[in-house]
């Protein structure tokens, strides 16, 4: 499987060149509270700017250092003010309840079934009490081997996480074709 700082090198099919539809629509539907929010596993920050754009305090995380330098250029460009740092969601270096919201445009569907018992604790932590988590992830129907394991269709989790509970669904855009997908919020 091809690593996510090799998928940069050219433009990956998920990034799009604009935020995602789903969350255009959290935010006009005033669905994010507070002012807080971190967007993990960013990419080249499209939806972290949308969101700044409209008034949010973003932080964005990714582990690819191309993504990461592609977003800073992006923030600098359109004078927007954004933290766009290198960090891995799994580990991250926030205090507890730091934010009000966490984004996640396809993050949560690449982990292993481990790794996302680690990662919804992980995003619980750095949330505040009432904060929420919004995903946009590829479905179980869609065939496809980005951050699969080799298995399709995709993997549904084979744990659940006390945190997590699917409350919407929507649609992922990717380029050139679009996937089915899902918004949940981890409550
Ligand atoms: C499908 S891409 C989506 C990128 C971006 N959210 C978007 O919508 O354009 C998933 C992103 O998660 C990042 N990623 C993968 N594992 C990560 C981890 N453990 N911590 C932080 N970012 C990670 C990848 O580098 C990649 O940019």
């Amino acid at each position: 499987m091809i690593s996510w700082e090799d998928a940069y090198r050219t433009t990956p099919p998920w990034d799009i060149g604009r935020p995602q539809p789903a969350f255009v629509g959290l935010v006009q539907a005033g669905e994010l509270t507070g002012n807080t929010v971190l967007d993990v596993g960013c990419g080249t920050g499209e939806n972290a700017l949308y969101l700044a754009h409209n008034g949010f305090s973003v932080v964005g995380v990714d582990l690819s250092t191309r993504a990461i330098v592609a977003a800073k250029a992006k923030a600098e460009e359109r004078k927007s003010k954004i933290d766009f740092r290198l960090a891995n969601a799994l580990s991250l270096e926030f205090q507890s309840g730091s934010f009000d919201n966490a984004i996640d445009s396809g993050l949560f569907h690449s982990f292993t079934d481990n790794d996302r018992i680690s990662f919804a604790h992980e995003i619980a932590r750095v949330l505040t009490r009432n904060g929420g988590y919004f995903m946009l992830c590829f479905s179980d129907k869609e065939p496809t081997n980005w951050g699969d394991h080799g298995e399709l269709p995709r993997r549904k989790s084979k744990q659940h996480s006390p945190h997590c509970s699917i409350s919407t669904t929507s649609r992922m855009h990717t380029s050139p074709r679009e996937s089915t997908t899902t918004v949940g919020e981890l409550i």
